[in-house]
């Protein structure tokens, strides 16, 4: 085992980082996989949201930033997923890495010894590009963007992908962008479709699995991990969370699954339009 090591960022707040971070991680555990969550967000939202208390995590990732305890002593089994929780301290912890020399290589440090443990690692990262946030896009092999399909969502993007570029350079130039998740979709309003088409098409990045479908049940069901079943394992936004899950996990897409996640080949016809394939097969069969 080598696990691969799947940021989950965007500095913009609340368009469904964790939710993906902890809804994929729990899919993957469900094929079998290993896998371990890093909670990276001194709002400590994925910690709470698996029914932990924050304040009472210890130790927690604070501790290793100021090497107290190393990340693997701080590792929590959560069902079938393995947690390493944060707290508010995280907060403080950012004002004492920035003094530190390799500060944006620590969590990558950390990460190494365990990579043989597990065959993904999810990095849950805050709503801002600040050093902790670079220490997640430095130990990533690759970026996954959560983006709601909003009128300005490519601003934060565009400021996603400099940062990239800067981490690149820098620290991690192995980093790949392996593309979007679209989240909390809504596919009624034709605007949701033309947001999404325009991402794709103009950050040339691929769309991972469907979109994950708007629904009520991911506020109400926190504790994913134990098992996605009975967490809102027949909505929609479930199936397409497995879907893209099976993609990462470099599995062929049950097709199940998709029309499941509201995701046929008409609805992706119109909101992606067709696929580079379908228009050389239709161009073959109408050109001769
Ligand atoms: N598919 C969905 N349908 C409905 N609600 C959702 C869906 N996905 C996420 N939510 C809700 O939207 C809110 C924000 O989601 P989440 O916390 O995952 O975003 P975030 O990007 O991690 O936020 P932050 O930037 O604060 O870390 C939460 O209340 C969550 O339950
Ligand atoms: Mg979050």
């Amino acid at each position: 085992m080598a696990a691969t090591v799947y940021a989950v960022a965007n500095q913009k707040g609340g368009v469904g980082k964790t939710t993906t971070a902890l809804h994929v991680a729990a899919a993957m555990a469900e094929l079998g996989r290993a896998v371990l969550v890093v909670d990276l967000d001194p709002q400590a939202c994925l910690t709470f949201s698996l029914g932990y208390d924050p304040d009472e995590m210890s130790p927690s990732f604070n501790d290793t930033v100021v090497g107290r305890a190393k990340l693997v002593d701080t590792i929590v089994q959560h069902g079938e997923i393995d947690v390493a929780p944060a707290n508010i301290d995280l907060a403080g912890a950012e004002v004492t890495l920035l003094s530190r020399t390799g500060r944006e290589y620590l969590l990558r440090g950390e990460l190494v010894e365990l990579l043989d443990s597990y065959d993904a690692v999810f990095i849950d990262c805050a709503p801002s590009l600040g050093v902790l946030t670079i220490n997640g896009l430095t130990a990533a092999d690759e970026l996954l963007i959560p983006v709601q399909c909003e009128t300005l969502s490519h601003r934060g993007v565009s400021q996603l992908l400099e940062t990239v570029g800067d981490v690149r350079r820098l620290t991690n130039r192995a980093l790949r962008v392996r593309g979007l998740i679209a989240t909390m979709f809504d596919p009624r309003p034709r605007h949701t479709r033309e947001v999404l088409r325009d991402l794709l098409s103009r950050y040339e990045l691929p769309l991972i699995g469907p979109p994950v479908r708007k629904s009520i049940r991911f506020a109400e069901s926190p504790s994913v991990g134990v098992s996605m079943i009975g967490t809102g394992s027949d909505v929609p936004g479930t199936a397409a969370y497995r879907s893209i899950a099976r993609e990462l996990a470099g599995l062929p897409a049950d097709e199940g699954l998709l029309a499941a996640a509201g995701w046929s080949p008409e609805q992706r016809d119109r909101v992606v339009g067709p696929s580079a394939e379908d228009r050389a097969a239709t161009d073959g069969a109408s050109g001769g």
